[in-house]
């Protein structure tokens, strides 16, 4: 990239806001917002060993499970950053367990936002690679500052969708339905720059699987059958395996590498562990962009009608191949779509 021809990723935006004649620019004030956001995050996560920030609070969340500072921090620092812009009419959080609507003081706009704030929370203490993923919808109802309604859309209405990951370099991910671009943080000049236009999965890809083998006891015999036939030598064998652990990051490298990332649904969680709304339907919706596939293991992902803030959900998303290989397996196999899949999710927690 020569010095003199940085595409920002408020450069890169604007331009295409430019192909929409219509636009007002709240879009790209919400993006550019959001990407304000991630750089407070990134800053804090970056300085998160020297100052009193790693840990829990002693909480938990609507989910039961315990709250980190840095959950907390980006949770805020998000909503914050938000509230005031006048572009949205709410935002749902995977920390709260309502809907937030925007406050009176500030003007409402038309459009939601779905976030994880601090995805990945159970790498923070150990330096491994952490995230944030949002998603944006219009807003649908009558409700000048939002309603259920407009949170609880399908994922194939989002109007844009991004991650950033905190890794050995911060980055920002986005698609708002033409491709799928990467920017860098160049904590030089603290500006995301353009460093990965137009990112597809690599076909043929990486034979990379992606799965928490430590479910295998309460998988089903189907998604035991699938991950052997990738363990092994055969013609749809010869897999190796990476876990991170933060789907960020595990998605982040299907992307860049190819390979297919599971969290099937299981005896002791039927919908699996990742929350439909804040993780599989915006990361859905980036992985296909990029040319792959998401499924629940039955249903098209974005085709999903969520039924609550929480729902949770099977995924099986990355390189088309692979996905499609593990969908026919699991769906065939006993002609019973795998155990959860198709479901729509649930609210129950782990
Ligand atoms: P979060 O930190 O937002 O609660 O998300 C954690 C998620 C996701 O990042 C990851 O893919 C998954 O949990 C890992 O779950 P296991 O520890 O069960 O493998
Ligand atoms: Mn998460
Ligand atoms: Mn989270």
């Amino acid at each position: 990239m020569s010095e003199y021809s940085v595409v920002t990723l408020s450069r890169h935006i604007i331009e295409e806001q430019r192909l929409h004649p219509d636009a007002t620019g709240a879009f790209t004030s919400l993006l550019m917002e959001i990407a304000l956001a991630a750089k407070m995050i990134s800053r804090q996560v970056n300085k998160a060993g020297i100052t009193d920030i790693l840990g829990g609070i002693d909480d938990q969340n609507v989910h039961g499970e315990e709250v980190q500072k840095l959950d907390v921090y980006a949770d805020r620092v998000l909503f914050k950053a938000l509230d005031h812009t006048g572009t949205l009419c709410c935002l749902a959080s995977e920390e709260h367990e309502s809907f937030l609507p925007i406050p009176d003081k500030f003007p409402a706009g038309d459009y939601v936002l779905l976030y994880d704030p601090l995805d990945g929370s159970s790498n923070i203490d150990v330096n491994v690679s952490i995230g944030t993923i949002f998603s944006i919808h219009r807003k649908v109802s009558s409700a000048e500052r939002g309603s259920l309604e407009d949170c609880l859309q399908p994922g194939r209405r989002q109007l844009a969708a991004g991650y950033v990951i905190y890794g050995s370099s911060t980055m920002l991910v986005y698609t708002s339905g033409t491709g799928v671009f990467g920017f860098t943080l160049d904590p030089s000049i603290g500006e995301f720059v353009l460093s990965h236009p137009n990112m597809r999965i690599p076909e043929p890809s990486a034979k990379v699987y992606s799965v928490n083998e430590g479910n295998w006891s309460a998988w089903s015999a189907e998604q035991r059958q699938l991950v052997e036939e990738m363990r092994g030598e055969g013609e749809h064998g010869g897999f190796s395996g990476r876990y991170i652990g933060s789907l960020v990051a595990d998605i982040h490298r299907t992307l860049l590498r190819g390979g297919i990332f599971m969290y099937p649904g299981d005896a002791r969680m039927p919908n699996g562990k990742l929350r439909l709304l804040y993780e599989a339907s915006p990361m859905a919706f980036i992985v296909e962009q990029a040319g792959g596939r998401a499924s629940d293991g039955a249903t098209r992902l974005l085709d999903v009608q969520p039924r609550g803030l929480h729902d949770r959900i099977p995924v099986f998303m990355g390189t088309s191949t692979f996905v499609d290989r593990a969908v026919g397996h699991l769906t065939a196999t006993l002609g019973s779509p795998p155990v959860g899949a198709g479901a729509g999710g649930s609210g129950e927690s782990r």
